[in-house]
């Protein structure tokens, strides 16, 4: 309670970030190519981590990308790929070192040797309010990336209505320290505050995030994510690579999309973790998930989007956990959502969503929920910039 009301130094911040790192395994490399990951603080549809590994990989640094599960409105990579048929999260420490050595990219759950202090000191922040002090989260999140013995980080610090994060000032607070702490950790570490006040990409939920993922490897995915993609890996290429520039890190990773080498890379990565490299579905074929879309009750311009209230639709249709021991539908979600500033007629589906057809209470409530979470106006909104600013 007192380091909440205080805060911490820069040199405690780091002390105590060190302290809980060392609490644990840390993984040791080869000496060889750049170990590098990305990190994001989490929003509704971000699905980057699926497609920005194999491209990375594919640009010949090495991804031990360590993700976790989701909890609350915001999903989590682990519970995306699971959506993949026989995908397995919970690989040794033998098995990451070989498949990132040869293949050059792992996504995977933490063990629990690395940084076990976090859960203990996590545990006991969520029960005396202490969760959201600015040092506390950074020590938590740097803890647990570190321990993969990077040379490279790039945080992905949200801010808006579907993030932890609501205001930029909080966001950029975050920012700050992540980026002080993990240079003063001796990691090249580089944080965009990015915007989440709408959806990231068309495509929120599990199954959905693994189509929209393949689609963007695939090279027709949509243009927000994508984007987003390509500058959170650009600015990784960038720091271990000095005389690369970062328009060259662009070329470099977008070459990967239109080579098709990335998607060939995320199908070796699905098979060498257990997967379906046929990229088929865990649970069983949709026939008993019903689509229902959600139109414009009038015309105008979409103004505004609660993103966590679409977050909190798809938990509602058991795409998401309220607790950690929640089973997840990973084929409910929702897709083909409107974009701020979009103009619409009465009667243009906004929101299609995907929900388990013998639950037809949910579905009613759902769909409240999603046209609560849609604001149409009679003039535009102000432009809406994915990429606010970056903190190298
Ligand atoms: N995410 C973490 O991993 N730790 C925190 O403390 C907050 C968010």
């Amino acid at each position: 309670m007192a380091i909440l009301l205080k805060g911490m130094s820069l040199e405690e911040t780091v002390f105590l970030t060190r302290s809980m790192l060392n609490s644990g395994e840390v993984l040791r490399w080869t000496p060889g190519s750049p170990v590098v990951d990305k990190h994001s603080t989490g929003g509704i549809g971000d699905k980057v981590s699926i497609p920005l590994a194999p491209m990375l990989a594919c640009c010949g640094v090495r991804v031990p990308m360590i993700s976790g599960r989701g909890l609350g409105p915001t999903g989590g990579t682990l519970d995306k790929l699971e959506s993949i048929a026989g995908f397995r999260t919970d690989l040794s420490k033998d098995e990451i070192y070989t498949q990132v050595n040869s293949l050059g990219c792992v996504i995977t759950g933490a063990s629990p040797e690395l940084a076990p202090a976090d859960r203990k000191l996590y545990a006991l922040r969520d029960v005396t309010g202490t969760v959201e002090s600015i040092p506390l989260i950074t020590a938590s999140i740097l803890s647990k990336k570190l321990a993969a013995g990077l040379d490279a980080l790039v945080m992905d610090v949200k801010f808006g209505s579907g993030a932890f994060m609501k205001t930029v000032e909080q966001a950029n607070e975050l920012a700050k320290s992540l980026v002080a702490v993990g240079q003063e950790m001796g990691v090249k570490t580089t944080a965009l505050l990015t915007n989440m006040n709408q959806t990231l990409g068309r495509a929120a939920g599990n199954e959905n995030e693994i189509r929209e993922s393949i689609e963007i490897l695939a090279g027709n995915g949509p243009r927000d994510v994508t984007e987003l993609t390509v500058e959170l890996g650009a600015r990784l290429l960038r720091s271990v690579s000095a005389d690369s520039s970062l328009e060259a890190c662009r070329n470099q990773l977008v070459a990967t999309i239109s080579s098709s080498t990335a998607l060939q890379c995320f199908k070796e990565m699905v098979a060498m973790q257990g997967g379906d490299d046929s990229l088929s579905f865990s649970q069983s074929p949709a026939q008993d998930i019903q689509e229902t879309p959600v139109v414009a009750k009038r015309a105008g311009y979409v103004s505004a989007i609660d993103a966590q209230q679409l977050g909190f639709a798809i938990i509602e249709m058991g795409g998401g956990r309220k607790r950690l021991a929640d089973l997840l539908d990973h084929r409910t979600g929702i897709t083909q959502i409107a974009r701020l500033g979009d103009f619409v007629h009465q009667g243009d589906e906004l929101v299609r969503f995907f929900n388990k057809s013998s639950h037809e209470n949910e579905r009613l409530e759902v769909q409240k929920k999603i046209e609560d979470a849609i604001v149409i106006l009679d003039s535009p909104p102000k432009p809406f910039s994915l990429i606010h600013s970056i903190i190298e």
